[in-house]
């Protein structure tokens, strides 16, 4: 017999942790895990770009050929619509929400938010990337939902994931109880349990950060970065210094062996970069949920109030006594006004 558990089968049996669960989670995760497969395909051509025609360009197929955030944000929003379990979706790539307005989704109780490619940047280089998702009960009675069935706190997810796309591809989720992560076989085209019960170390010797940025960040950031390149040999510093550019990519090595990674304010972006509902939020969660921390520099990334759909967060994430280290240099150096 083999010994191997795929994603449908682990979600299945997973569906009893939730009594009055119908199915339709389990059933949005299988429609992300298709979605991503798709992306997966994609993203594992995007170096025959110039075999196969530039985007913008038409392929030999005669198909126009899409940038991959766009191709992937289409197959996100497809394979849910398609699904039927959600009544809205939230996109990085979309301003607005996008209602689904079918049968299905009258009576659909979820609402799903998305980066549909998280580290875009990184796509021609053959550099890792991710697709991140978020998932929460609807707020709305019935109908399509609407956006406010997205300004919850992130304390209010039901799921959240990410997959990555590198040496192998993953997919990460949780629904609140523990993290399970899930290695692409290409052989079968399935996901299959490799990483069960992911939890973060409570230390790290890793910190990720644009230092490129350092004149323009908080003091507290500031002496955070010198403390850490500091030589101490109890806590073993130096600590090292690893920055892919690709959240997903870094919060997930990070997640594996222990380390710290800070998208601050900085003097040119006042409010952080990332954006709460389909970066910091989902990631906050399953770090949580692994064992580890996520805040602002302040206060706790998943209960900041969410007013808007794009809105910004300052990010301090990963290993627990990191980030607690971290706030400590925040609070001493740092003005609480460099908060939300
Ligand atoms: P996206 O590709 O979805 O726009 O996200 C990029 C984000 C994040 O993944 C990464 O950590 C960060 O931007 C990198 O920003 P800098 O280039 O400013 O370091
Ligand atoms: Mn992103
Ligand atoms: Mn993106």
């Amino acid at each position: 017999m083999s010994k191997v558990k795929t994603l449908g089968q682990f979600i299945i049996e997973k569906q009893s942790d939730f009594p009055y669960a119908k199915g339709e989670l389990s059933r949005l995760l299988r429609d992300i895990g298709i979605a991503s497969k798709i992306i997966n395909r994609e993203v594992s051509k995007a170096g025959l770009a110039d075999i196969l025609g530039e985007a913008g360009e038409t392929n030999v197929q005669g198909e126009q050929v899409k940038k991959l955030d766009l191709f992937s944000n289409e197959q996100m929003i497809a394979a849910l619509t398609v699904g039927g379990e959600c009544c809205a979706m939230a996109s990085e790539e979309n301003e607005d929400i996008i209602p689904i307005d079918n049968a299905q989704s009258a009576t659909a109780r979820y609402v799903v938010a998305f980066d549909p490619l998280d580290g875009s940047s990184n796509i021609d280089a053959n550099v890792s990337v991710g697709t991140i998702f978020s998932i929460y009960r609807r707020t709305s009675l019935s109908g399509p939902g609407n956006t406010a069935d997205f300004l919850q706190r992130g304390t209010d997810q039901v799921a959240a994931g990410y997959v990555i796309y590198g040496s192998s591809t993953m997919l990460v989720y949780t629904t609140g109880k523990g993290v399970n992560g899930f290695t692409l076989d290409p052989s079968i085209g399935e996901f299959c349990l490799s990483h069960p019960n992911m939890k973060i170390p409570n230390g790290g010797k890793i910190y990720s950060i644009n230092e490129g940025n350092y004149v323009h960040f908080p003091d507290g950031v500031k002496k955070f970065i010198k403390w850490c390149q500091e030589e101490d040999k109890p806590s073993k510093r130096p600590f090292s210094s690893r920055y892919i550019g690709s959240a997903v990519a870094d919060i997930h090595r990070n997640l594996l062996y222990g380390g710290i990674f800070i998208y601050p304010t900085t003097s040119t972006s006042p409010k952080g970069k990332l954006r709460l509902l389909y970066e910091c939020n989902p990631l906050a969660f399953i770090v949580e949920q692994a064992g580890g921390k996520a805040t602002d520099g302040f206060g706790r990334i998943l209960e900041i109030e969410l007013n808007s759909l794009h809105q910004r967060s300052p990010l301090f994430i990963g290993s627990t006594e990191m980030v607690e280290r971290a706030e400590e240099f925040m609070s001493k150096y740092s003005s609480v006004e460099l908060k939300n």
